[in-house]
């Protein structure tokens, strides 16, 4: 790794532990991602790493990104933008409001620069962002964009990185699986990669809450070989080993059913740890009905401000 990884900022707290935890009867282990850092906490810390070096490096001014109101990538690029002297600006797909809570209410106490999109202008988020970088380059200010979710060909550095950490955790060859939620895709490619640098078959089950499996599919290779082209990697994928776990968002993106909740509340209630409602507790619903005490390890991936945000159907379940 040494020869080859990209440089990076430390900002996160790793590595993240490991906990072994039972639940209805059944032993499993999870990683703690979503201890990376408490304002910082969860997986977008990581590509941050090495997104932020670079924006550093190359002197902006300001950081851009993009994804959800609710979405904790966005959060976390306001959070360690502040805390290395940089500004942020989110174009958030969704709506501003004056009693905004979660990774919402986090943007605004640290300073982001909001503009909101509808749903047809965040699937042309890329395009905006460059139409105001042009915009800030008038006024002299150096802009850095960051794809949705941090996930780049640099930003995949922070899963690849994850799983020599796991390795140096555990013997990780002794894992039939990996399972962990997937949005952007980033988290997935950089497994794929990292195990595959390792030599090892360990398999990845993406468990997909915000594309269709055609298009998340297509985002995961495409980030995976565009990485390897890019960082002249001399490994073979073997494309087996990525399983993307589909249906278990049909209620949408930004909300969560009432069954799913009902897993999400007891598992708080017999473990001590609560999951959000868009990622983490629509991956743990999958893990849970498949994979769950068969040698499958699953991360915790952060992301528990947006429970803040739906607090009325975690109460109401
Ligand atoms: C809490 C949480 N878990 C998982 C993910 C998925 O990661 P990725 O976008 O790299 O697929 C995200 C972000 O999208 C997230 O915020």
């Amino acid at each position: 790794m040494k020869n080859i990884e990209p440089k990076k900022l430390c900002l996160a707290n790793l590595p993240t532990p490991i906990q072994k935890v039972v639940f209805e009867g059944k032993s499993f282990l999870i990683k703690r991602d979503d201890f990376t850092g408490l304002e910082t906490s969860g997986n977008k810390i990581r590509k941050l790493e090495y997104l932020l070096y670079k924006a550093k490096k190359e002197k902006a001014d300001y950081v851009f990104t993009t994804g959800g109101e609710q979405s904790n990538h966005a959060r976390t690029t306001a959070v360690s933008s502040a805390s290395i002297g940089l500004k942020s600006k989110l174009f958030l797909w969704g709506k501003d409001s004056a009693n905004a809570d979660g990774n919402l209410f986090l943007d605004k106490i640290f300073g982001a620069e909001l503009r909101f999109l509808s749903k047809a202008e965040f699937i042309n988020s890329s395009k905006i962002m460059s139409d105001e970088e042009i915009n800030f380059k008038k006024k002299n200010k150096k802009i850095f964009l960051i794809p949705e979710g941090g996930s780049s060909t640099l930003g995949i550095w922070g899963y690849i990185n994850f799983i020599h950490e796991l390795n140096s955790q555990l013997e990780l060859k002794k894992l039939n699986g990996i399972t962990a939620a997937s949005g952007s895709g980033g988290t997935a490619a950089g497994m794929l990669i990292g195990l595959t640098l390792l030599g090892l078959k360990t398999k990845i089950f993406a468990v997909n809450v915000l594309y269709e499996k055609k298009i998340i599919t297509e985002k995961i290779f495409t980030l995976v070989y565009d990485c390897i082209k890019e960082f002249n990697l001399k490994i073979k994928i073997d494309e087996s080993l990525l399983e993307i776990v589909d249906g278990y968002s049909t209620e949408g993106y930004k909300n969560i059913s009432a069954d799913k909740l009902s897993v999400i509340k007891s598992f708080a209630r017999s473990s001590g740890i609560l999951l959000d409602p868009t990622y983490t507790g629509k991956a743990f619903n999958a893990y849970n009905d498949n994979f769950i005490g068969n040698k499958n390890l699953f991360v915790h991936t952060g992301g528990i401000f947006g429970a803040f945000n739906k607090r009325k159907n975690y109460l109401e379940t």
